[in-house]
């Protein structure tokens, strides 16, 4: 199967929005899908193709919403499933597209499809979960299985927390001496697929564009790299392009060869705990307490990193090898910070610092996306208390800081209401703040989005060709090129100046974003990049 990529993709920037923490329109505390609504202009005015909401669906809240109880409600404090398609329509009607986050692989242990499945009589749910048969028995290694919590004989297998029992969509290979293990064509695994395209048509039908896959890989279990998880997807992305061809499908994978390969899922995520080489780009140090991350450099320094110290090299050759696999069938997209990753990319950077791992997220090949609030350089709130199973997630979750007014206009609940507390500090950013000044953050920002629509050459799909990018050694230099047209983007991260000459034959220059007078012209090859500290640009050859 080889799924056609949406046109609108090729250029998209897609807006990441936590539903919790954007906009709280009823004064509860909690964001809700009409605060979203009321925020479209912003949104709008951002230059993005579409938003992507994490999941807003009934559920106990055990992990932020990724534990679903009822696939087919928006959850009461969100909304109902009108407000919904309200947010599609208005959403539609300025050309913004909406994804949901289809979490599939496991779902709340409230779910009443599980509350079956843990009865002693056998009935339609049984199979619809892992359950192995004894209590007593300990679990297989690989899987984590929990026991005594429902009537049932046997112990359920969870994917994540102990609230998140895991579907049954079969073993890659069954193992004979565990008959609970049941292969991937079961009529258990087969009849929870057929919900999954119900559940997809039932949010599509109401207006949804697209959905992101969450834990898309891990559906089948003893299947390491996700192969025959990419199996179950090919039923299901294979019925979505035939009923929706226009939807589009997003993986939280982390494996471009499978979650794309010839072309199953549009996007597959760089994610940190499938391919150490995306640590070392923004969160190195952070992810291991100053330490190194397993399988990277030992000196834990970020490419995005003021000390100059990074190793881009580590990322690019991880890349380029990702990138080989599925550059003519879908998209990669190396995400600046989501709703896991912790800290923000505020943390340890000023402005001008963040805004260098925007230039390098948005002019790769690909499809960015953009965490809310990292527009504006919101920072991580340190030493919040765990909320909804956020853990050291908290502080990157925080309420979108809007303007002076109270609860910086997120919400217009008592402070100790809120869903987690505004940061305190007196002159935090907010969206007012930066509207004012033409040097902010989010206007660059703002700039540079449209710099990425309007030319052909950085479009998601375009050639890309690596100039420069050295162990230790500044800027980093690469080339995209499309139909004719040809621009190079320099970056220097560090917090000094950098020089360096690439082989770029051009007859003539022009800056399209970013540092204008960074490049000079020795010959009719080479081209000598002079970046000041923590600066970029994109330039285009004439
Ligand atoms: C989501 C997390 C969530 C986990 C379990 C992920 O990858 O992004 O926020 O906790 O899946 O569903």
């Amino acid at each position: 199967m080889r799924h056609e990529v949406p046109g609108w993709l090729n250029h998209a920037v897609i807006y990441q929005i936590y539903p919790q923490s954007f906009s709280d329109s009823n004064g509860d505390g909690i964001g809700d899908l009409q605060g979203i609504v009321d925020r479209l202009d912003y949104i709008e005015s951002l230059g993005v193709d579409a938003i992507w909401l994490n999941p807003f669906f009934v559920s106990p809240f055990n992990d932020a919403g990724y534990d679903v109880a009822d696939y087919y409600q928006v959850a009461p404090r969100y909304g109902t499933n009108e407000d919904f398609k309200s947010l599609c329509d208005a959403a539609h009607e300025r050309g913004i597209k909406v994804i949901f986050d289809l979490v599939i692989g496991h779902c709340s242990w409230e779910n009443e499809w599980f509350m079956a499945s843990g009865q002693e009589d056998r009935n339609t749910y049984s199979d619809w979960f892992i359950w192995t048969n004894s209590v007593w028995a300990p679990a297989p290694q690989g899987l984590e299985v929990i026991r005594g919590y429902l009537p049932r004989m046997g112990g359920y297998v969870t994917n994540f927390y102990v609230s998140q029992p895991a579907f049954n969509f079969g073993f890659a290979v069954p193992d004979p001496h565990y008959p609970w293990q049941q292969p991937m064509d079961a009529e258990g695994p087969m009849a929870v697929r057929a919900e999954v395209k119900k559940i997809i048509a039932h949010w599509f039908d109401l207006g949804a564009d697209g959905f992101r896959a969450d834990m898309a890989l891990s559906l089948v279990k003893g299947d390491p790299d996700g192969r025959f998880s990419a199996k179950v997807w090919q039923d299901i992305n294979g019925w979505v392009q035939k009923e929706y061809p226009e939807a589009v499908c997003i993986a939280e994978g982390g494996n471009p060869a499978i979650a794309i390969g010839q072309g199953l899922f549009h996007i597959d995520f760089c994610l940190p705990w499938r391919m150490p080489s995306y640590n070392s780009l923004f969160r190195k140090d952070a992810s291991n307490e100053g330490g190194s991350v397993p399988g990277t450099d030992v000196f834990g320094f970020s490419v995005f990193d003021e000390s100059g110290h990074g190793n881009i090299q580590e990322f690019m050759t991880d890349f380029e090898r990702h990138y080989a696999d599925v550059k003519e069938t879908g998209f990669i997209s190396i995400p600046v910070g989501n709703h896991d990753f912790h800290p923000r990319i505020s943390s340890g950077r000023d402005e001008a610092g963040i805004l260098q791992a925007f230039l390098f997220s948005f002019t790769m090949p690909g499809v960015p996306t953009l965490y809310y609030g990292d527009e504006i350089g919101m920072r991580t709130l340190e030493g919040l208390p765990s909320k909804e199973g956020s853990y050291d997630r908290s502080g990157i979750r925080t309420p979108m800081q809007w303007d002076s007014s109270a609860n910086a206009g997120f919400s217009s609940a008592e402070a100790e209401q809120l869903y987690f507390p505004i940061d305190p500090e007196k002159d935090r950013s907010t969206v007012q703040k930066a509207e004012t000044d033409p040097n902010s953050l989010l206007n660059h920002i703002r700039a540079l989005i449209r710099v990425k629509r309007e030319t052909p050459s950085l479009a998601g799909d375009a050639d890309f060709k690596v100039l420069y990018a050295e162990r230790g050694k500044f800027p980093i230099v690469y080339e995209r090129s499309k139909g004719g047209e040809c621009c190079l983007v320099a970056i220097n991260p560090c917090g000094f100046p950098v020089t360096v000459d690439v082989d770029w034959e051009a007859e003539g220059v022009v800056c399209l974003f970013g540092q204008a007078d960074a490049t000079e012209r020795l010959d009719n090859h080479l081209l000598r990049i002079r970046l000041h500290p923590a600066s970029g640009g994109i330039y285009r050859k004439t």
